[in-house]
């Protein structure tokens, strides 16, 4: 029997549903959550992505702001931007949109938000919360959305063989920290493999709950995967087909055909994985606003 598909739509959907609840209530007390994006150079994915989490903000009632800054913007315009926002009491998040422009470092921009507003989860202090299972930091989104989908689809996760395919800083090593933490939703036994790893498939085979965040279209095919596993592909790529109108079409990096044949259950691409982050990103930003208020 196919896999039963967990539908990130439709998970994204109670969460922002869930948010918005919880922005009311916010506002009620006089506090309106409020998130800034910042935005630099002109990347055509990254507009849509800044433009889908601004909707998502209105929709939840929350108060959203988009910077969008020049390519040419210098490292210190940059940090200034940040310094404003990190001073400005109606922004309870901030989020720099990456990739940056080349010129731009990256690890100095994150390291001059302010701990309590990175909703992103990149800041080095956020990161070290994570690992030792502080709840009061932020995790980064697309992890999160991973064990919320795991937990909302009634995934038992104490004691499996997690494994991981990929080691990012974005999404492999927080869901180490994630899914090997003592507490609910996670308590799995964790594996995280790479480009050295010795045999893939070895490790890929072991996997209860297997989770694949590569950026390699289609490199997890069903031999890889154990009969009854839970896969969750964490993969967004754009690759080439004729066939469709726009001439492309997104996989992920998981064989979808063939794993679902092996899975017991399975997250498509698109509308798996991706629709989390988003919603995860609302939930993030609320609860900054929350602890901003001392709750
Ligand atoms: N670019 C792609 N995904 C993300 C994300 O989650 N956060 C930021 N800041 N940039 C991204």
């Amino acid at each position: 029997m196919p896999a039963e598909l967990i539908d990130g739509n439709v998970i994204a959907r109670s969460i922002r549903d869930e948010v918005a609840l919880d922005v009311a209530k916010l506002v009620a007390r006089g506090i309106q959550p409020g998130l800034a994006v910042v935005l630099v150079g002109d990347d055509p994915a990254s507009e849509v992505y800044v433009r889908n989490k601004g909707r998502a903000c209105d929709e939840a009632g929350m108060h959203s702001v988009t910077i969008n800054m020049p390519a040419t913007t210098t490292q210190q315009e940059l940090l200034a931007q940040v310094k404003h926002l990190n001073d400005d009491p109606a922004i309870h998040g901030i989020l720099v949109q990456m990739p940056l422009p080349k010129h731009l470092d990256a690890d100095v921009v994150i390291r001059s938000i302010l701990p309590a507003k990175d909703v992103d989860g990149f800041h080095p202090v956020n990161v070290g919360k994570n690992l030792i299972g502080d709840r009061d930091g932020f995790v980064p989104c697309t992890p999160a959305g991973v064990q919320e989908m795991l937990a909302r689809s009634g995934t038992v996760t104490k004691g499996k063989e997690c494994v991981i395919v990929g080691r990012s800083n974005i999404v492999g090593k927080p869901m180490m920290a994630l899914m090997v933490q003592n507490g609910a939703n996670a308590n799995a036994t964790v594996t995280v493999c790479h480009s050295a790893t010795r045999d893939l498939k070895e490790h890929t085979l072991r996997a209860d709950i297997l989770i694949v965040a590569a950026g390699k279209p289609k490199m997890v095919t069903g031999d890889m995967v154990r009969k009854g596993a839970v896969v969750i592909d964490v993969g967004i790529n754009r690759i080439e087909d004729p066939s469709t109108k726009s001439g492309f079409r997104l996989v992920g990096d998981v064989d979808f055909a063939s794993a679902r044949e092996r899975a017991s259950k399975i997250t498509p691409v698109p509308g798996g994985v991706g629709p989390m982050t988003i919603a995860m990103l609302l939930k993030n930003t609320v609860r900054a606003a929350e602890q901003s208020a001392g709750r």
